[in-house]
């Protein structure tokens, strides 16, 4: 055992060691101390005791004698291996003696089996993730800011990382900001999270997309929001229904995905644009704007952000680097009026008190030297090759059942099909390929003939296996 072990000595007129002896009993019965544990040295258990040594090693004699203790060669001394009765049943208390509303446990599916070739929508290929230059940048980090990273430092988000993200946003995607616009965040889950904070009291309505991404909408009902679904169409969310929403009680906000909607990857029209920025400016309401993933647009011109056309700032806009780099690092941005930041900052104080500085000023280093901006220009064409092979392998394999429009980005498909994609999700499962039916991104998880794709984790020498299996399944 590395740590000390604490113990309280019950108090009595037998002999200390006895009473020694008598505690370990005790923790070894509360399933505390579990067969195979290794005790710490007789001196250390005596200094940390306060009693002689000897003491010490008269309780372990004795324990050994028992039986509750083995003496290993070497001098270890071990808890022994023990039948289950002198242990009582009960084990550790594990149910709260008070009441707690358990929330509903979010519908995940269980973990594939291994060897499943998965459609995961949203996922990039962990393969290509530039782990070289994120280790150096990390290791100059560290050695060039002398353990400064590792204090406390600003809950916004590091400045060198907040430069570096206004100089790429204000460039790639014509947003005007200041690094004090910003909060950088753990991912855009976490900027969800603090937005809602910074925004919701209990009851406020928000527009969201009917179908949509569903961690969002955890966040916002964690705050107390109304969801107010809202259809999307062939041309993303509904602007008519928008009017109704607000005409029927109001809104606080509305959240979407305007650039590749989630999940049916829709890009939201010029006309749809202007008319929700007007109504948000006339009505006062919020727009979330989620650009999950702006990078990968692989045709036409670039379509600028809502945040890039806003005069009445009324968009707060959330990106993320889980895509371009790894979902497990954890960073995502925001840029807000000034007065979003503000409550932002103090709701991540509460929680978090300040973001990863040392990943905050690594990653910037690899804003500023150009790495980044070469590996998404190598992702973007990897990608849209994936994408240009998958949707000709779902021609070739699977032409008559599936009907889908190869987006103008992103990195997976939506796509309609004859069967009851939940039956064909299971039948795929049993034969090595996983994809998600589109009911769990609906606010009722209404069934529809729909299922999402994601083809970007999978390599181009995977692709046309993982295809010719859905082919496989698609009938029982
Ligand atoms: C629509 C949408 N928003 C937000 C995210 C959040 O990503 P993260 O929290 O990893 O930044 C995702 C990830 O898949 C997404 O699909």
């Amino acid at each position: 055992m590395r740590w000390q072990l604490a113990l309280t000595i019950p108090e009595g007129s037998t002999p200390l060691f006895a009473r020694i002896a008598e505690a370990v009993v005790e923790e070894i019965r509360r399933g505390r101390l579990r067969s195979g544990d290794r005790l710490p040295g007789t001196r250390r258990i005596a200094s940390q005791l306060g009693v002689h040594r000897n003491t010490v090693v008269a309780a372990w004699r004795e324990l050994t004698a028992q039986g509750w203790l083995v003496a290993k060669p070497g001098g270890a001394t071990t808890v022994a291996t023990l039948p289950p009765q002198p242990i009582p049943t009960e084990r550790p208390i594990r149910r709260a003696g008070f009441e707690v509303e358990v929330p509903r446990a979010p519908a995940t599916s269980p973990p594939w089996p291994p060897g499943t070739l998965v459609f995961a929508g949203g996922r990039p290929d962990l393969r290509l993730v530039p782990t070289r230059e994120i280790a150096r940048a990390f290791s100059m980090a560290l050695r060039h800011t002398r353990n400064q990273l590792l204090d406390y430092g600003d809950p916004q988000g590091h400045p060198r990382m907040r430069a570096a993200l206004a100089t790429m946003l204000a460039a790639e995607r014509g947003l005007v900001v200041r690094p004090d616009d910003l909060v950088i965040t753990r991912g855009a889950q976490q900027a969800l999270y603090l937005i809602a904070a910074a925004l919701l009291r209990p009851g406020d309505r928000i527009a969201v997309e009917a179908l949509g991404y569903p961690p969002a909408w955890a966040a916002l009902r964690a705050f107390g929001a109304e969801l107010v679904p809202i259809d999307v169409d062939a041309g993303g969310i509904r602007i008519d229904q928008i009017e109704d929403a607000i005409g029927a009680g109001g809104l606080r906000a509305v959240y979407l995905t305007p650039h590749h909607q989630y999940p049916t990857m829709v890009t939201l029209p010029a006309p749809r644009r202007l008319a929700l920025l007007q109504l948000a400016a006339q009505h006062r309401f919020a727009i979330l704007e989620d650009d999950y993933d702006n990078e990968f647009h692989y045709r036409g011109l670039p379509i600028l952000p809502l945040a890039a056309r806003d005069e009445h700032g009324v968009v707060i806009y959330v990106g993320t680097l889980s895509k371009t780099l790894a979902p497990g690092l954890r960073l995502g941005y925001v840029a807000a009026p000034g007065e979003v930041v503000h409550a932002m900052v103090s709701a991540r104080i509460a929680v978090d008190r300040q973001g990863d500085r040392v990943s905050e000023y690594a990653l910037a280093t690899l804003f500023e030297d150009g790495t980044l901006a070469r590996h998404l220009r190598k992702l973007r064409r990897i990608y849209a090759a994936r994408q240009q092979g998958f949707a000709s392998a779902l021609r070739r394999h699977l032409g008559d059942r599936l009907t889908f429009e190869v987006p103008a980005g992103g990195l997976a498909l939506w796509a309609r099909t004859d069967v009851d994609p939940e039956a064909w999700a299971r039948r795929a499962r049993a034969i090595g390929v996983g994809f998600e039916a589109g009911r769990r991104m609906h606010i009722h998880q209404a069934t529809g003939p729909w299922l999402r794709l994601g083809f970007a984790p999978l390599g181009a020498d995977e692709l046309e296996p993982a295809v010719q299996r859905l082919a496989q399944a698609i009938d029982p």
